[in-house]
């Protein structure tokens, strides 16, 4: 399998470039600029483990299926699913960091199982899907939410930085809901939530690969929840806002430049909370989302992001 070929823009970058900029910084971070640029639905499967402890949840016994599981937003949503006695399944390239996901929810008394898988080809998707749903019963709850960002204008894009993106980004969703699908028109029911970005909504200069990639994940949860809704299967696309996760801090910046950092970006951003959001926010949202809490909504855009869309604060220029 190759782990070898992780592009993500986040992981490339440079702390020495962080500038606060006022709006320097959109929902996805590599757009950013900145440099910083799981199994049934009842348990049902024979053979399907029942070791998880924690049984209070909304999510108790459900086949959770999560893409990017192995860090920041993903990581967060495989960690409160199986807080809420969830099976979770989840994938990413990085196999450390997926044992330890794996084991850190197996610790605090959860079920969860990572698979090595990259969004981008198609037969490791496929494997991936099938072993979650075989070892848990089905498919319950998709979470479609790998995802890299890019942050340079077109003409210094090569083409190869483009097709990753897409491919990861939006074909990437594609061959998940593709394979997800089969396993839930089986049960005539499922919940498929897709992480867009605010950056979907508002681009900059720098973000053309990744708002394209992030709009066609908006297009393909539209035309996905028509096409399933009659079936029972609910469709939605998240835009979260900027999020503290590896996606925008650089790689090895010391806990209290970053706080500072943050402190001073949250204002210049973000119009609302005057914040980032934290990964277990934007967690919550996706519990939300997936839970029984919304059974009339499907092929909606949910934005996510402390008010940063809403508007755009107006600062006046100096009259003296
Ligand atoms: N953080 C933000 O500000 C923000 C804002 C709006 C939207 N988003 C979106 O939220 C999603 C999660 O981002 P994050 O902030 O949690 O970033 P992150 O911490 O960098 O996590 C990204 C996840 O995607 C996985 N991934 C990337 N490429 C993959 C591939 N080819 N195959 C399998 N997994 C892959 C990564 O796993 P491996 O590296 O192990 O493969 C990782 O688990 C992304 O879709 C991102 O665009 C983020």
């Amino acid at each position: 399998m190759d782990t070898n070929a992780h592009t993500s823009t986040s992981s490339d970058a440079d702390a020495k470039s962080l500038a606060v900029g006022r709006r320097s910084v959109l929902g996805g971070a590599a757009v950013l600029g900145l440099g910083i640029t799981a199994f049934g639905t009842t348990a049902h499967a024979a053979g399907a483990p029942s070791r998880s402890r924690n049984k209070a949840g909304r999510f108790q016994g459900k086949s959770v299926l999560i893409t990017g599981g192995t860090s920041g937003i993903g990581r967060a949503a495989a960690k409160a699913f199986a807080l809420e006695g969830a099976h979770v399944g989840f994938c990413g390239r990085r196999t450390e960091l997926g044992r330890q996901v794996e084991r850190e929810i197996r610790d605090a008394g959860g079920e969860a199982t990572y698979v090595e898988a990259d969004i981008r080809v198609e037969d490791q998707v496929r494997g991936f899907v099938d072993r979650v749903a075989s070892r848990y019963g089905g498919i319950d709850v998709a979470f479609n939410n790998a995802g890299i960002g890019s942050g340079k204008l077109p003409h210094e894009m090569s083409v190869e930085e483009w097709d990753d993106v897409q491919a990861t980004n939006a074909r990437g969703v594609f061959l998940a809901i593709k394979y997800e699908i089969p396993h839930m028109l089986k049960a005539q029911r499922g919940v498929i939530i897709c992480t867009s970005s605010s950056a979907a909504e508002q681009a900059r200069p720098n973000s053309a690969a990744y708002t394209a990639s992030k709009r066609a994940v908006q297009g393909l949860v539209k035309s996905a929840a028509l096409a399933y809704g009659p079936k029972g299967i609910r469709v939605n696309a998240l835009l979260p806002g900027t999020t503290d996760t590896p996606f925008v801090r650089p790689p090895g910046i010391p806990d209290p430049d970053w706080a500072k950092y943050k402190q001073a970006w949250g204002p210049l951003n973000v119009d609302g909370f005057e914040r980032m959001a934290e990964a277990e926010e934007i967690a919550r949202a996706v519990l939300g989302l997936a839970s029984d809490d919304f059974p009339y909504m499907t092929g909606a855009s949910i934005s996510v992001d402390g008010g940063s869309t809403a508007g755009r604060r107006m600062i006046q220029p100096s009259r003296t």
